[in-house]
Formats: structure tokens, sequence, C-alpha cells
């Protein structure tokens, strides 16, 4: 057992089974791909399972921030080659487009707009499709023994599903097609260079590391969090005039959606009451 495992709280018997086990931890949903034997490859009845849990901790109070991490030596080992490759090429075309339509769903058209805020917590091998969630969590920390590579070309295939597109969203066009097309392997620092992490640190520091990241977000308003998450998202795809007028929609739309008041309170407590400055920190909730 890592030191990492050894310190994390226990399942959530109710969310957790075979593929993925859930945890909670003061505002904290550890969700862990939980096929240590396989290297946490992901099945497809890992993606129904990952549906089914993000679905559910979208709506759970207990979930603040949603950390994705593997149990075991990896964070995923990627696609799992039996259940997407061998075991797909007899089958009808609806059954794989249904494991496809399950994939797609959770590893990037759900985590890439996700209510809650998302952290990759990558502790291990880390390899082709496992580059798609990765890519598609809000923030990631590495641990500097994490073995990273797109290994597709190494056994005859190209950085399908969405690999290629979602790398092309992080890494230059040089350093994305060296890894394409050598297939060699990296480790944490060097993620952090190519852009694909926040931060690497020792093994034994990154759920440290990774807890003290979810309190800094945990103590913001966590309205005006979601909104500034999708806004950026969006916009990435917008002209310069459109993501004006949008930003304007959306900035006036977070003050209406806010329960909390955030603006009003972050202005009185900074204008009237000088008990805080924004530039430090957050406003008292
Ligand atoms: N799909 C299906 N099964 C996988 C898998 C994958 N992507 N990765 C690992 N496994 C299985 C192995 O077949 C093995 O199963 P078995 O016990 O029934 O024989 C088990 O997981 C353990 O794998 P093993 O290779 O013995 O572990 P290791 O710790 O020595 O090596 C890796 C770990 C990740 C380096 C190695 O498993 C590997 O290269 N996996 C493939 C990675 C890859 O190319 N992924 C890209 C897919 S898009």
């Amino acid at each position: 057992m890592t030191a990492t495992e050894a310190t994390l709280p226990a399942n959530d018997p109710d969310l957790s089974g075979d593929n993925v086990a859930v945890a909670f931890e003061d505002g904290i949903a550890w969700v862990k791909l939980n096929r240590p034997e396989k290297r946490n490859a992901m099945s497809v009845s890992l993606a129904e399972d990952m549906n089914v849990v993000l679905d559910k901790l979208e709506i759970d109070d207990r979930c603040g921030v949603l950390v994705l991490t593997g149990e075991g030596s990896a964070f995923s080992a990627g696609m799992d080659l039996k259940d997407f490759f061998r075991a797909t090429d007899g089958v009808s075309d609806v059954e794989r487009m249904r494991a496809y339509r399950s994939t797609r769903a959770w590893q990037w058209r759900t985590l890439m707009h996700y209510s809650k805020p998302t952290i990759a917590m990558v502790n291990g091998w880390c390899f082709g499709g496992a580059f798609t969630p990765l890519i598609c969590c809000d923030l990631a920390i590495s641990s500097d023994d994490a073995v990273y590579g797109l290994s597709e070309i190494n056994w005859g295939i190209i950085p399908g599903g969405v690999v290629s597109k979602a790398i092309s969203t992080l890494m230059s066009d040089r350093q994305a097609l060296y890894y394409v097309m050598t297939g060699e392997q990296f480790g944490g620092q060097e993620a952090v260079k190519l852009g694909l992490v926040n931060e690497s640190v020792p093994a034994d520091k990154l759920r440290e590391r990774t807890v003290e990241l979810c309190k800094v977000l945990l103590e913001k308003n966590p309205t005006t969090m979601r909104q500034a998450r999708m806004a950026y998202k969006y916009i990435r795809e917008m002209t310069w005039e459109e993501s004006a007028e949008y930003l304007t929609a959306k900035g006036d739309q977070t003050v209406f959606v806010d329960k909390e008041k955030g603006r009003e309170q972050g202005l009185k407590q900074f204008l009237d009451d000088k008990t805080y400055r924004p530039g430090l920190g957050a406003y008292k909730r």
C-alpha cells in the first residue's frame, strides 16, 4: 500500500462499485478508477459506472471539488484494449457506437463542462486514452514518478478516440507530434513543462498538495467558480467580439443566479467594511 492510499478516507458504499470507488472528505469527492489489477484500463463497464458517478456527484452536496485519480500503481493504462479492440471486432456497429458513446460522455463531454471544479491527481501510469480525462479536468497535479506515454504508435494504432484533439489543446504541435510519433515515455516534471499538469510533486506529497489546492477552491463562491470556469472554456473558440458580448452577458447572469450575492458581499467587505482585500484572498462567506 502506498502513502497516498493509506491516507485516503473509506469508500462510500452507495457510490462505489467494481470499477470506480468514491470517498468523501471535507468537501472533496475522491473518485478513483478502481481496476488496479488491470492498471485501471478503461473498460465499457468502467465508462458506464463513471457516467453514473459523475451524474450523482454533480448534485451531491458532499462534493465541492472532484478529484479524479487511480487505485494502485496506475492513474490509467488507457483504453481497455480487450474491451475496445478485440471484443468490439466482432460486434455490431450499434453495440460499438454505444460503447463509444458511454466513453465519450464521461471522458470529455461531461468532465469538460462539469458543474463542480475538477482536479486530476496523476498517481502513476498514464497512457493513451487516459490523456483525455486528464486534459478535460480543470487542473492536474502529478506525482514526480508518474509515467506518461502516447503509446499507440507502439502497437499499430493512432491516438484516436479524441486523444489527438485533446493533446492539441494543451501541447504545442512540436511537442505533441514528438510524443505521437515516438511513443516515448515521460515523467511528472516533463508533464509540467508540456503544460499537461499544473505541477508535479514527490509521491509522498501528492495527496497533501492536492488537498491544499482543493481547500483554496472550496473557499470561493461556488456559483462564481462554476460561471468563471464555464466562461473561460466557452470563449476559447469565440472571436474577441463574441467573447466580449458573451462575457458581459455571463457576468450579468452570474449576479442573477448567485444566491450568495458574492459581488455585493465582496464590494461591501472591501469598500465599506474594509475587512479584506480581493487581491489577497476570498471574501468571508
Ligand atoms: N488494456 C487492457 N488490459 C490492460 C491494459 C490495457 N490498456 N493495461 C494493462 N492491462 C492488463 C494486462 O493485460 C494485465 O492483465 P493480466 O493480469 O490479465 O495479464 C494487467 O493489466 C497488468 O498489466 P501488466 O502489463 O502486467 O502490468 P505492469 O505493471 O507490468 O505494466 C503498463 C503496466 C501500464 C506499463 C502495461 O500494462 C502497459 O503497457 N499497458 C498498456 C498501456 C497502453 O499502451 N495503453 C494505451 C491504450 S489506448
